[in-house]
């Protein structure tokens, strides 16, 4: 299904260094005529880090996009009730919170809002970015690999050599899959080699 005129709510968590490949991928999103809403987690959206200041972030998805980010679970409470969203991605997801959304854990605007968006059977699309993908977090990537309404970019070992349990989501297939979880699929593969 195209991405023309879906709403899409794209919800950053704090694995901070993919944010340059992710905001490449919100810049296309807006070209390919999505109305994207940004959504930030707590501590992305209070965090400066080597890779850069929140606000910038913050400043560069509002120019972007031309909405004001949401940054509060109360904002982020209202995207179910009023139907606001076809798709949530959180891209990118860190172990943290994908822990939180498999165990239905709430504390955040990104959380709420994906718990928000899945109370109406819509789609909700996971990039994970985590060191402990094939450790601590493996069992939740199964339980959310088996969630109704849930879908995975595509993802695979970055670097086996140093970070053996860590796996990160090809965020280049952001667009394909977003398309496929909205006709309710899931692009394959969805493990892919290592990269
Ligand atoms: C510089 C920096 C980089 C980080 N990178 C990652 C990462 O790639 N993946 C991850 O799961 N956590 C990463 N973290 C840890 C998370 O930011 C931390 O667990 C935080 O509580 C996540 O909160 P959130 O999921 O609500 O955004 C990083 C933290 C810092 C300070």
């Amino acid at each position: 299904m195209t991405l023309n005129q879906k709403n899409i709510g794209f919800a950053l968590t704090g694995s901070f260094c993919t944010y340059d490949k992710v905001f490449l991928q919100i810049e296309k999103l807006v070209e390919e005529k999505a109305n994207v809403v940004p959504i930030f987690s707590n501590f992305s959206q209070m965090t400066d880090t080597r890779f850069g200041k929140a606000k910038d972030f913050f400043d560069r998805a509002k120019s972007i996009t031309g909405k004001d980010p949401v940054t509060t679970i109360v904002e982020a409470e209202r995207i179910g009730p009023n139907h606001m969203l076809d798709l949530v991605i959180i891209a990118p997801c860190t172990g943290n919170s994908l822990a939180k959304l498999a165990n239905g854990i709430t504390d955040s605007p990104v959380l709420m809002a994906a718990k928000s968006h899945l109370r109406n059977e819509k789609p909700v699309v996971v990039a994970v970015s985590t060191n402990d993908s094939l450790g601590a977090n493996l069992k939740n990537i199964g339980l959310l690999m088996n969630a109704k309404n849930l879908y995975f970019v595509p993802f695979g070992q970055d670097n086996y050599k140093m970070k053996p349990k860590s796996m990160v989501a090809n965020f280049e297939l952001i667009i394909p899959t977003l398309e496929a979880a909205l006709d309710g699929k899931q692009l394959q593969p969805v493990i892919l080699a290592p990269h």
